[in-house]
């Protein structure tokens, strides 16, 4: 290395030697920083967060309709007359009124008489997912996912060196054979499978739910094998027609730890998400956020807590599921109406819908050409450990508006048909790029193009 590249500071013979030109430390990270990425949405974003161009690659709840100038009022209120508490440290299991007001709510997933106790509040259900995977895996432990699954979670499993191995789900969820064969298949392997990780409701990205039935099935089979459940419920809340079906948790409250979380119930913004979990495991958990964060937020839980208390909390998220079900079927219309080649499921719930291509085709190299369409989406290998996925992507309908959605579709619909009539031509993998410059769509105006959001 020569002078010219080294940082200031770092002198020759000690670390600023075993770096590169754009990273002096580049040789002295952990093994494990090896294994943090960019999430394929997030490095889409700046992209797509251009005003022209439809996202339905977010995951961004949509807030308009919260009550900001109440939720204001509130907070304004909360710091005049409990500053010295809300600006203050915290306990790190979480504020006891809080998790009281949790056991509330996960009343309406099926979980009756849950000890506050058993509760720890973290940052988003995103650090719960960290914090069981700290405590359960050691390098090279086998996780099970869903197949697909949510794109934070292998995000988190990779940076803790785990390796996940993907159980298939159909559009009741997943499926219970293919568990079983799965967990035999490993255990023959001698591997150590740490837990099954699953998003039962209006799954993410899928866009299916677990069936009642397959319930009590899913949790006899990991119990019989020894095998930790770790549910993760952000959407529960979020069904079009009712309630959610019982948690996986209340069919075996010492087999699993449930995840839960107030970002798409109320707003992200908080980022209060909390695990309800077997009391040895939730002291495990309580030492390892202790040991990560302190404690989460206090202004966040008790803007929480006063959310829960003088709100009309239940009455809001009616309102989300209206609202998301209008978007849910505005997307189901237009691609029906827009791309009859594809498939795709039908969500009852939640922000998403997967979408499988016609064969041949490639959402992740297709993705610039649908960009360039002013159009966005995740390409399915996001939502997969090993690079499979191509042939799908999810759509989200969770941020824009009907009338979007629809030119959203529309405009992804000019792109696969061109990359189909491609592929029909020349075969896959041939897809020329002055041919594919040749893609450019006309959009049609339309109303309000917010920004795009940011994705999960
Ligand atoms: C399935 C799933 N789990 C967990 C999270 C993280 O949510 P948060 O950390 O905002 O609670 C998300 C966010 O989109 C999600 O979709």
């Amino acid at each position: 290395m020569s002078d010219l590249h080294r940082q200031p500071g770092v002198r020759s013979g000690q670390t600023g030697d075993t770096g590169n030109r754009l990273d002096p430390w580049f040789d002295q990270y952990a093994e494990r920083a090896q294994n943090l990425r960019a999430s394929e949405i997030r490095a889409l974003f700046s992209v797509v967060s251009r005003p022209e161009v439809v996202s339905l690659a977010g995951g961004m709840p949509n807030l308009k309709d919260l009550p900001l100038d109440r939720l204001a009022d509130s907070a304004a209120q909360l710091i005049r007359q409990h500053g010295d508490v809300a600006m203050q440290y915290g306990n790190g299991q979480g504020w006891e009124p809080l998790r009281e007001r949790i056991t509330e709510v996960m009343s309406y997933d099926g979980i009756v008489g849950a000890d506050p106790d058993d509760i720890v509040v973290t940052t988003g259900s995103q650090q719960a997912l960290d914090l069981v995977t700290e405590v359960f895996v050691d390098p090279n432990d086998v996780v099970l996912a869903e197949s697909p699954s949510y794109v934070g979670a292998l995000g988190v499993f990779r940076a803790r060196q785990a390796d996940v191995v993907h159980v298939d789900l159909d559009q009741d969820g997943l499926i219970p054979e293919a568990l079983e064969a799965t967990i035999k298949k490993l255990k023959g392997q001698g591997r150590r499978i740490k837990f099954l990780y699953t998003v039962p409701n209006f799954h993410n990205p899928a866009g299916v739910t677990l069936s009642e039935s397959r319930r009590p099935q899913i949790v006899d089979i990991c119990m019989r094998e020894g095998i930790l459940i770790v549910e993760d419920n952000p959407y529960g809340l979020l069904g079009f027609h009712s309630d959610p079906l019982p948690a996986l948790k209340s069919y075996s409250p010492d087999g699993v730890v449930y995840l839960g979380s107030f970002s798409k119930m109320f707003a992200p913004g908080f980022r209060i998400g909390w695990a309800f979990a077997p009391h040895a495991i939730r002291e495990k958990l309580k030492l390892a956020s202790e040991s990560a964060i302190l404690c989460p937020s206090m202004m966040g839980q008790m803007a929480i807590g006063q959310y829960l208390s003088d709100f009309d909390w239940y009455g809001q998220v009616k309102q989300f599921r209206s609202m998301y079900q209008e978007r849910c079927n505005a997307m189901l219309t237009a691609l029906a109406e827009f791309m009859p080649d594809c498939t795709w499921t039908t969500p009852e719930g939640g922000f998403y819908t997967w979408v499988t291509l016609p064969e041949g085709l490639d959402a992740k190299s297709m993705l610039p050409r649908a960009v360039r369409g002013l159009v966005a989406y995740v390409s399915g290998t996001a939502f997969y450990y090993d690079g499979r996925g191509a042939n799908h992507m999810r759509l989200s309908f969770c941020y824009p508006t009907p009338a979007q959605i629809r030119e959203g579709v529309r405009r992804l619909s000019v792109v696969v048909n061109a990359e189909k009539e491609l592929v029909d031509m020349f075969g896959a993998g041939f897809i020329p790029e002055d041919v594919a410059g040749l893609q450019v769509i006309p959009p049609h105006p339309v109303e309000d193009i917010g920004p795009a959001s940011d994705a999960r």
